[in-house]
């Protein structure tokens, strides 16, 4: 049997919080050292503390949490935090390396192009997003030239009027991105076009979800009627921000690859106003 522990890091803001357990050892308390920066400083911590989340997950008596306050000289500095387990040390942490980020300051949201090395950029970001979920991106990435054929549309050489991949920039960096177009949970040849998001963990919680569901929405007004997605039945915090923009839940739809259930949620659209979406928008 593999001695390996698993765990993951979950926040990183004003304060640092994850787990780690060795399931061979469910009693025993493993000890991690957190590294802020680049010459890192060294906070150590037992992961200890009970979470009922992990307990109800199954991870034994769920005492395995550790929380670490970010020290405060580096709070402006956004600095990279690191998880390590001395006991372990060829041992990762799923989630790491992370950088904290407190306030967002300025954010464009734009279209993928399908120049200028963009294709390249959004890969790398999807890549650097399977990563740190534990998956493997040669299975779970689609290659450049099949995001460029995803974006051309289905073969009526304008675009495609039927999707758009908009792209959340801070600095030169990608945070996040969100897709419409055609697919599950949408019924073919429906009214409804299909919506999925993600951001990179460092920027979620600061609102930047709901200004990228709304430009979304602003550029899917006038293509379609409705707009449809499917989320996990645990997954708190999308399911507020869809509730808060209005999304009713149709109910339980299962994955078609795996069976797993998840709830499909849709949205009446209004027809077009404001920029339709071409265009770049900023979030501050
Ligand atoms: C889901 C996701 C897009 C939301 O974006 P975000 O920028 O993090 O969310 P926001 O900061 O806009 O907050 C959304 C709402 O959730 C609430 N919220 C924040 N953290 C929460 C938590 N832990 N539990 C419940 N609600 C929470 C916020 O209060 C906010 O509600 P409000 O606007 O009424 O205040 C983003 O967190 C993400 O990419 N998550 C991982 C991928 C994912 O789950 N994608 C969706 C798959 S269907």
């Amino acid at each position: 049997m593999t001695i390996k522990p698993e765990g993951c890091l979950d926040l990183v803001g004003p304060h640092v919080t994850g787990w780690v357990w060795l399931p061979v050892e469910p009693g025993r308390r493993l000890r991690v050292e957190v590294l802020f920066g680049e010459s890192p400083l060294r906070v150590e911590a037992m992961a200890d503390r009970h979470r009922p989340d992990l307990e109800a997950a199954g991870k034994g008596d769920g005492r395995h949490g550790f929380t670490v306050p970010l020290p405060e000289a580096l709070a402006e500095r956004e600095p990279l935090v690191d998880v390590r387990l001395p006991d372990f040390p060829a041992a990762r942490l799923r989630g790491t390396p992370r950088r904290v980020i407190v306030a967002l300051g300025l954010v464009t949201l734009r279209d993928v192009r399908t120049t200028d090395g963009d294709l390249e950029r959004l890969r790398g970001f999807l890549a650097g997003m399977v990563r740190l979920n534990g998956g493997c991106v040669d299975t779970a990435v689609p290659g450049a030239a099949d995001l460029q054929t995803w974006l051309a549309g289905a073969g009526d050489g304008d675009g495609g009027t039927d999707r758009c991949w908009l792209i959340a920039e801070r600095g030169d960096r990608i945070v996040g991105h969100v897709r419409i177009g055609p697919g599950w949970p949408a019924l073919p040849d429906s009214a409804a076009l299909t919506l999925g998001i993600e951001l990179h963990p460092d920027v979620r919680g600061l609102g930047l979800g709901r200004q990228l569901m709304l430009a979304a929405h602003r550029w899917a007004a006038g293509r379609c009627a409705r707009l449809e997605l499917a989320v996990l039945p645990h997954n708190a915090r999308a399911l507020a921000l869809y509730r808060a923009l209005g999304y009713a839940d149709l109910g339980p739809v299962a994955l078609p690859e795996t069976g797993e259930i998840h709830r499909r949620m849709a949205v009446g659209l209004p027809a077009p106003y404001g920029n339709a979406g071409r265009g770049v928008t900023l979030v501050s």
